[in-house]
C-alpha cells in the first residue's frame, strides 16, 4: 500500500485556518480518531469471526467459507454468498500485503474453498459451459443451495476474480508464479471466462432484487477483464477474450450515465429513480490511485461520480428522520436507495461508510493530482460544501484548493462519524440502523459492514490498494456492440494451497475430462480459437463471423446474435480484426466473415466457405489467421 501521510497532516492542520465550514470540527474529528483505532480491531475480528473453518460465529463452515452473518433467521444470511465473500477477501489480500502476514492461511482457505464452490452443479448450471459461476450462494458447508433465489448474479466471478488477482500479483512480485500458474491462474481464468461471455446478458443486481443490467455488475466485469488480461501476460498466458470483450464493457457501462447522475440498472423498468449506492460502491471498487478524476471507469474523483455522490445522498434526506435538520453539504445517513422496502427500508453501515470513502479515495486522486478541477457537473457537489465555488481548475498551492481539500475532509469524516453514532458500544456491526433512531437492525455481524468500515479506515489514513492499470484501459470503442466471446472453463482441485515458501500441490483437470493421462498436460476439452481477419475498412463498417455450428451462429447474421470481431488492434499498419471462440477440441465447422457498414449493409466474403477443425491437444487455445476475400 501506499502511503499518503503528507495530505492528511495537511488537511488536519488546516481544520484550524480554512473558512467557517470546517471550524468547529477539531473535537469531533479527534473522537472519530479514537474510535476508529478502537473499532478498528473489533472490525477485522468481526470479520475473522465469520470466516470458517475456525470462526467464532461460523461454527459449520468449510475453511475459507465467509458466512454473511450468523444471523440463522429473520434474516436467513447463514450462508456464503459469492460477491460478499470476495469483497472481503479482496479486503483482506489488501491487509495481507499492508502487513498482516497472518491472514495468508485465510488467504489460502478462501482459494481452496472456491475451487470446490466453482465446480459444484446447482440451479444456475455446471462449469462445463461456465452457467453455474454465475450461482450467488451456497450452502456454508460447500454444497448447493437449490431454492428460489434472484440468480444468475453476474458481479461474482468478476468480483472474485479481481481478490485473486491482487493476491496473485504479490505471489508473481514474490518469485512464486509457479502457485499462480498451477492454482490461481485456472480459477481466475474460469471467472475471466465467465464475465467475457456473460458480460452482455442480463442477471440480479447486488441486492437480488432487479433483473437487468447493473453498474456495479458491468464494472466490476471491466476491472477483471482488464486486471485479468495483464495477470496473464505476467505469467506468460494470454486472455484474448478479456482483451475483445473489455471495450465493448467499457463502452457499455457509460450508457447508465444520465447526465447528472448514473442510473443504476437499466435493461429493466423497476420504477425507480436509479439513484442507488450501488454506484458510490462502484467508485469505491474500481478505485485506482495511479489515475486523474477518469469518467470513463467512474474513479470516485471524476466529474460524474462527484456529482452522482450528491445525487444518491442528497435522496436520503429527506427520508430517513435520523437525517432531519442536517443541512446540505453535511453528512447523512445512507442506504441501498430512497424506494428501499426491505425490513421497512434503513441506512446501511456499509453505504454510508461508502459515501465517505469515495470522497477519501477522491482526495488522494486530488493530492496526486496536484490540482481540482471544478466543472458544471461536478458544481453542485463543491457549492454545498463551499457555497459560492466557481468552475475552474485550482492548482495545490492555491487557496481555494486548500479550502477545498479541508471541506472534502470534513465531510467525508461527518459520514464516519454518522457510522460512529450509530454503532453500539460493544462495536458491533449490523446490515441497517434504524432509520427512526439510528438502532442496529436486520443481521447481525454483517461480515460485509465490518470489512467496509475497515476499508473507509485505511483510506482515511491513506492507505490505498495496488493499480488495476485503469490508466491504459479507458479508451472507448468507436461504436457499442452488442457482444460476447467464450474462454476455457477446467476444474481445479487444491489438494493442499501453499502459503509462505512451502511446495505446491494441486491438480487441474478440464471440465468433462475424465482422462486417466498421468501426464502433466491433459487433454483440453475446450479449445478457444482465435480468428485473425485482416479486413481493411472504412469507418462506420464493422466485422462479424458467422458459421455452421451454433457457436459460430448457424450461419445466423441476425443483428441480436451477430458475432462481432473487435477493432481495438486496428491501425493502418495492422487491419486487425479479431475474435476468440471456444469450442469443443475436434470439432469441425464451416465459416465466413461479414462485413455490416454504417447503413446496415451486410457484404459477404467470397466463396468459397471456409473450414476448420479445432485440435485436441493439451493446448487450450490456437490462433487462425485469415485475410478477408
Ligand atoms: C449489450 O450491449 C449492448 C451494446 O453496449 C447494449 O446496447 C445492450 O443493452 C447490452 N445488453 C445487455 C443485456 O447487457
Ligand atoms: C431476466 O430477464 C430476462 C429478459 O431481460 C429474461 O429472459 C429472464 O428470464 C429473466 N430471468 C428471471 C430469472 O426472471
Ligand atoms: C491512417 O491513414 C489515414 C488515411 O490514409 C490518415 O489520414 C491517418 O493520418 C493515418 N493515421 C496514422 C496514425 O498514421
Ligand atoms: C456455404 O455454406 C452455406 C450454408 O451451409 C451454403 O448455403 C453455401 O452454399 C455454401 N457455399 C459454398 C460455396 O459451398
Ligand atoms: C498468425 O499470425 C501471427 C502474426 O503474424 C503469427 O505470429 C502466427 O504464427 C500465425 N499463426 C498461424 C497459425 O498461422
Amino acid at each position: 500500500m501506499l502511503s499518503l501521510k503528507k495530505l492528511f497532516v495537511l488537511a488536519t492542520s488546516l481544520t484550524s485556518i480554512a473558512g467557517s465550514p470546517v471550524q468547529g470540527k477539531r473535537q469531533a474529528s479527534s473522537s472519530l480518531d479514537a474510535w476508529l483505532t478502537s473499532e478498528s480491531p473489533i472490525a477485522l475480528q468481526g470479520v475473522l469471526d465469520n470466516i470458517g473453518a475456525g470462526g467464532a460465529k461460523a461454527v459449520g463452515a468449510k475453511a475459507g467459507i465467509v458466512v454473511a452473518s450468523p444471523s440463522q433467521n429473520d434474516p436467513p444470511y447463514f450462508y456464503t454468498w459469492t460477491r460478499d465473500a470476495a469483497l472481503v477477501f479482496k479486503l483482506l489480500v489488501d491487509e495481507f500485503i499492508a502487513g498482516d502476514a497472518a491472514l495468508e492461511t485465510h488467504i489460502a482457505d478462501y482459494i481452496g474453498a472456491q475451487a470446490v464452490i466453482q465446480g459444484l452443479d446447482g440451479p444456475s448450471g455446471t462449469l462445463g459451459d461456465g452457467q453455474g459461476l454465475g450461482e450467488p450462494k451456497f450452502n456454508v458447508d460447500e454444497t448447493a443451495f437449490t431454492g428460489n433465489w434472484g440468480r444468475p448474479q453476474r458481479d461474482g466471478p468478476p468480483l472474485r476474480a479481481t481478490a485473486m488477482i491482487a493476491y496473485a500479483k504479490y505471489l508473481v512480485s514474490a518469485g512464486r508464479t509457479s502457485t499462480v500458474l498451477d492454482l490461481l491462474w485456472p480459477l481466475v481464468r474460469n471467472d475471466l471466462s465467465y464475465t467475457a461471455q456473460y458480460w452482455n446478458q442480463t442477471g440480479f443486481d447486488l441486492w437480488e432484487e432487479v433483473n437487468g443490467s447493473s453498474f456495479f455488475t458491468i464494472a466490476a466485469s471491466h476491472r477483471a477483464l482488464v486486471e485479468g488480461s495483464a495477470l496473464a501476460a505476467s505469467i506468460g498466458q494470454s486472455c484474448s477474450y478479456c482483451d475483445s470483450q473489455a471495450p465493448q464493457v467499457l463502452c457499455f457501462l457509460q450508457s447508465f450515465w444520465t447526465g447528472q447522475y448514473v442510473n443504476a440498472n437499466i435493461n429493466t423498468n423497476v420504477g425507480r429513480t436509479g439513484k442507488d449506492a450501488n454506484s458510490i460502491l462502484t467508485s469505491i471498487h474500481n478505485f485506482d490511485p495511479t489515475v486523474t478524476c477518469d469518467d470513463q471507469t467512474f474513479q470516485p474523483c471524476s466529474s460524474r461520480a462527484l456529482a452522482n455522490h450528491k445525487q444518491v445522498t442528497d435522496s436520503f434526506r429527506s427520508i430517513y428522520s435520523i437525517n432531519s435538520g442536517i443541512a446540505q453539504g453535511q453528512a447523512v445517513a445512507v442506504g441501498r436507495y430512497s424506494e428501499d422496502v426491505y425490513q421497512n427500508g434503513n441506512p446501511w453501515y456499509l453505504a454510508t461508510t461508502a459515501a465517505a470513502e469515495q470522497l477519501y479515495d477522491a482526495l488522494y486522486q486530488w493530492d496526486k493530482v496536484g490540482s481540482i478541477t471544478v466543472d458544471t457537473v461536478n458544481a453542485p457537489f463543491f457549492q454545498d460544501l463551499l457555497p459560492g465555488t466557481t468552475s475552474g481548475i485550482y492548482p495545490s498551492d492555491s487557496a481555494t484548493f486548500t479550502s477545498l481539500m479541508a471541506a472534502v475532509k470534513s465531510y467525508a469524516d461527518g459520514f464516519m462519524s454518522i457510522v460512529q453514532n450509530y454503532t453500539p458500544s460493544n462495536g458491533a456491526l449490523a446490515e441497517q440502523y434504524s432509520k427512526a433512531d439510528g438502532s442496529p437492525l436486520s443481521a447481525e455481524d454483517l461480515t460485509w459492514s465490518y470489512a467496509a468500515l475497515l476499508s473507509a479506515n485505511d483510506r482515511r489514513n491513506g492507505n490505498v490498494p495496488a493499480s488495476w492499470l485503469a490508466a491504459g484501459a479507458n479508451v472507448l470503442p468507436s461504436q457499442c456492440l452488442a457482444s460476447s466471446a467464450t474462454g476455457t472453463y477446467s476444474s481445479v482441485t487444491a489438494t493442499s494451497f501453499p502459503t509462505g515458501t512451502s511446495v505446491p500441490t494441486a491438480t487441474t483437470t478440464h471440465a468433462g475430462t475424465t482422462s486417466t493421462s498421468s501426464t502433466s498436460c491433459p487433454t483440453a476439452t475446450a479449445v478457444a480459437v482465435m480468428f485473425n481477419e485482416i479486413a481493411t475498412t472504412i469507418y462506420g463498417e464493422n466485422v462479424f463471423i458467422t458459421g455452421s455450428i451454433p457457436q459460430l451462429g448457424d450461419w445466423n447474421t441476425d443483428g441480436s446474435s451477430r458475432i462481432a470481431l473487435s477493432a481495438d488492434k486496428y491501425s493502418n499498419d495492422s487491419n486487425l480484426w479479431y475474435v476468440s471462440v471456444t469450442f469443443a477440441a475436434g470439432t469441425s465447422f464451416q465459416y465466413k466473415y461479414y462485413r455490416v457498414g454504417s447503413d446496415g449493409r451486410i457484404t459477404w466474403e467470397t466463396d468459397p466457405n471456409r473450414s476448420h477443425t479445432v485440435s485436441r491437444t493439451c493446448e487450450t487455445s490456437e490462433v487462425v489467421n485469415d485475410t478477408w476475400r
